[in-house]
């Protein structure tokens, strides 16, 4: 007897062996013919196993009858050739043990279809629908082609800090670590101002969640060649969007030696590996998006990997929107933020593809994006893709120590500060880029999900902090 996940059982492959499977339960058939049909699963897949279960197992009448949706159990028998065409296998069960029990008249997954508004209220619960255990298995595969393709690439995986004194993206939206009482924090003497005494705090100085982990990443990126990082970040925006999180998972590789040309080739095949081991793994998971979610997912995708992404510039980009005869509710002029409409019009009505903008304004990006020679404009990548809009930023990053410092004087940054950042441009300065790509983004993207609560297990938003 052998333990095997619902996957494998469902494979012909399994036919004529015996086996131990453990999952739970979605729904039970009596027939008349004295036996019940349970199907099961274990979240290895997105199909069921069907398990037949005679009237003579000893636990039949007493157990096996009663046995409904959310019920956890464990199914020994052997596995068969189905006659049903939906299904390659069945299990003739010679054993049907019970672990748990869901009442059903408090156990909110019965077999009817649910919103996913109210899947989030409980997220707990919600990976046992269909619909979550397709995001979940996606979501892994997306990670693991993450690295794969990083790793294959000689990239080395290094760990930024969570907790970090500097603000990378310089837009203040930062979660704030502290251990002080906020109820009565320490104070400097009211002649020295009376503010918060934050060398009294656990780091001697005020720390927050990382918004990046950008700047570290750099500092591995000018020794070691060709770095990635991957984790958790954290934005205190007050963005209620479907597109925004405050605690989402961002890739950031960095590599030295690298302009903005090489940067934006290495972003587009990472997005087109991503897309191909999705649909390679997870075809099954992808067929039941494009059924039941967005009918063009596998299309767009397969599209996309066989085209070429789009490059365009900040300035071409406000062109096209000033002559597209588009009334839109932000009005474009050179030097303004692009907003959704706008992206949705570049990428969803005029190229139709993802498109790579830019060379942006300098005064609409962080300080450390290489200026270029016309002095107005950074070095600057945003990849934006139908619906969900920019799934990458990145840049080529200022590698020229004076410059740096005036671009950082011009946000209101203080070098002394960031001095070790700056150090990377005064010992063995080289030109180097890199990018973030949110996780979240791009399984939005490939599953078709609309909203970005629904593809991360335990969301963060304003006011939503529950599981
Ligand atoms: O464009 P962003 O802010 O770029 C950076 O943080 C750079 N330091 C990256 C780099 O060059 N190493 O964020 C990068 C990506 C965005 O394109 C988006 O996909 C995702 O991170 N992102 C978010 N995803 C979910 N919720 C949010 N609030 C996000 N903010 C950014
Ligand atoms: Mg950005």
């Amino acid at each position: 007897m052998e333990k095997i996940s619902v996957a494998e059982a469902r494979q012909a492959a399994a036919v004529g062996r015996e086996v131990r499977i453990q999952g739970w339960i979605r729904t039970r058939r009596d027939s008349k013919g004295g036996f019940s049909f349970l199907e099961l699963n274990d979240g290895s897949c997105q199909g069921n196993v069907q398990v037949i279960a005679d009237a003579t197992l000893p636990n039949y009448e007493e157990t096996i009858k009663h046995l409904g949706a959310g019920y956890s159990v464990t199914v020994e028998g052997l596995v068969k050739a189905s006659p049903a065409k939906e299904q390659a296998t069945e299990i003739a069960a010679t054993r049907v043990e019970l672990h748990g029990t869901a009442d059903p008249e408090t156990y909110p997954l019965q077999k009817k279809q649910h919103s996913f508004e109210f899947l989030r209220t409980i997220a707990h619960l919600r990976p046992r629908t269909n619909t979550f255990g397709a995001i979940a298995r996606v979501r892994n595969c997306v990670s693991r082609s993450i690295h794969n393709f990083f790793q294959e690439q000689g990239f080395l995986y290094v760990h930024t800090p969570i907790i970090t004194s500097s603000d990378c993206e310089g837009a203040g939206a930062m979660f704030r670590v502290s251990t002080l009482d906020p109820e009565k924090p320490p104070r400097l003497p009211a002649d020295q101002g009376g503010k918060i005494d934050y060398k009294q705090d656990f780091f001697e100085r005020p720390t927050y969640l990382t918004v990046s982990g950008q700047l570290q990443g750099e500092t591995a990126a000018c020794a070691l060649g060709k770095i990635y990082t991957f984790g958790p970040t954290f934005r205190a925006e007050n963005s209620n969007t479907t597109r925004h999180l405050a605690e989402f998972w961002m890739v950031e590789p960095e590599m030295a030696f690298f302009d903005l040309n090489d940067n934006m080739a290495l972003a587009e095949a990472f997005l087109k590996r991503i897309f191909s081991d999705v649909l390679k793994d997870c075809a099954e998971d992808m067929a039941f998006f494009n059924l039941r979610i967005d009918k063009t997912v596998i299309e767009t995708l397969q599209k996309i990997i066989a085209a070429d992404f789009v490059r365009c510039t900040y300035t071409e980009a406000v062109d096209i929107l000033l002559a597209s005869g588009k009334k839109f509710e932000f009005p474009v002029s050179w030097g303004c933020d692009l907003q959704a409409e706008h992206e949705r019009y570049l990428t969803e009505e005029k190229f139709n593809a993802p498109t790579i903008l830019y060379d942006y304004p300098r005064t609409l990006k962080p300080f450390y994006m290489r200026v270029n020679d016309d002095g107005r404009t950074v070095r600057a990548m945003d990849i934006l893709v139908p619906k969900v809009g920019e799934i990458i930023g990145g840049s080529q990053r200022e590698e020229r120590l004076d410059v740096l410092e005036q671009r950082m004087q011009e946000q209101g940054l203080d070098p002394a500060h960031y001095a070790w950042y700056v150090d990377l441009r005064r010992y063995g300065t080289v030109p180097h880029a890199g990018f973030g790509l949110g996780l979240e983004r791009v399984v939005q993207f490939v599953t078709g999900m609309t909203n970005i609560r629904d593809v991360i297990p335990f969301p963060r938003t304003p006011g939503n902090a529950e599981f």
